[in-house]
């Protein structure tokens, strides 16, 4: 399989000592080694990992969102990579929540140390009240299907305290067809061969006047 290809194998540990090289001079941390009580892969919490960079760069770029007119919100955020990318890209503003203190305040030091304004929330995403105020989700795989049921019923919620265009990346999308099955539809599907990753990209529109769920 190419993924285990000698070549492949050796670029990523290549580019994996470039990064820790450049976090360590930095002051950053973005690593992976990280499980702490919150984040042992059980079935409805899964654990941290990062999305990679390069991958969210070309995510970020296949979103139709007008970035400048965006605001960004990774749900399940970890250490920030994914934040950092959305500023990068010129979102109008940036959040992360997560509920995993510890990984939290990782991320507030990265963005600091990156100079970066991005509001850092911790919360559990099946208790957060302000999805209305951001227009682009992104989900790296954070929770099971329950957890993700409730929160894709709160995005669609949203519509009705300030309705909008919403567009959620899904990177790695196990629970995927929930969001067809809440009325989504699938824009595009982003395959990274060399990576073995996928992405989907999904678009609710706003709703018409009388189309709100009771
Ligand atoms: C796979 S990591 C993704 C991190 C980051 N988005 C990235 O792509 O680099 C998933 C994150 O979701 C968080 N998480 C899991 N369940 C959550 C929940 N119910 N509410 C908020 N965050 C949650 C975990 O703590 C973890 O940091």
């Amino acid at each position: 399989m190419r993924n285990y290809d000698f070549k492949v194998r050796s670029k990523r540990w290549i580019k994996f000592l470039a990064n820790s090289i450049y976090e360590r001079i930095r002051g950053l941390d973005f690593s992976m080694v990280y499980v702490g009580e919150l984040q042992r892969n059980v079935e409805e919490f899964h654990g941290y990992s990062m999305t990679d960079s390069g991958d969210m760069k070309r995510v970020l770029q296949r979103i139709p969102a007008i970035p400048q007119k965006s605001a960004f919100l990774d749900v399940g955020c970890g250490k920030g990579m994914c934040l950092k990318c959305a500023v990068e890209a010129g979102y109008k503003s940036v959040a992360g929540l997560d509920l995993d203190r510890h990984l939290l305040e990782i991320a507030r030091k990265n963005m600091d140390r990156l100079n970066m304004k991005v509001d850092c929330i911790y919360a559990n995403a099946t208790d957060f009240a302000r999805y209305a105020d951001y227009d682009v989700f992104y989900f790296y795989n954070p929770f099971g299907k329950t957890i993700f049921q409730q929160v894709i019923g709160k995005l669609i919620d949203s519509q009705m305290e300030r309705n909008r265009e919403i567009w959620v990346a899904y990177y790695h999308p196990v629970y995927g067809d929930l969001f067809e099955q809440a009325g989504f539809t699938l824009e595009q599907e982003i395959r990274d061969k060399t990576r073995d990753t996928t992405t989907r990209i999904f678009y609710l529109p706003p709703r018409r006047d009388g189309e709100f769920r009771a």
